[in-house]
């Protein structure tokens, strides 16, 4: 079951982020419960991700446990 998605859109994966992003979220989450999703609005920051039902920028492995320890 899909429990966090990555945003697949332009900016995010032509920054580079979305990569980085997926090796902190497996730390926490199965590859089995990563998913995608397009553009978030989030575009300026990049690091993007919808985690229950919420969009956010995540830039920092601390961020990331911040949010899921929440
Ligand atoms: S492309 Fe990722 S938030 Fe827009």
């Amino acid at each position: 079951m899909i429990k966090v998605k990555l945003c697949s859109g332009k900016a995010c994966t032509d920054a580079g982020t979305q990569k980085i992003l997926k090796k902190w979220l497996l730390e926490y989450f199965s590859e089995d419960e990563i998913g995608e999703h397009p553009c978030l609005g989030l575009c300026h920051n990049n690091f993007s991700i919808l985690y229950n039902d919420k969009a956010y920028s995540i830039v920092s492995p601390k961020a990331l446990k911040r949010l899921i320890e929440k």
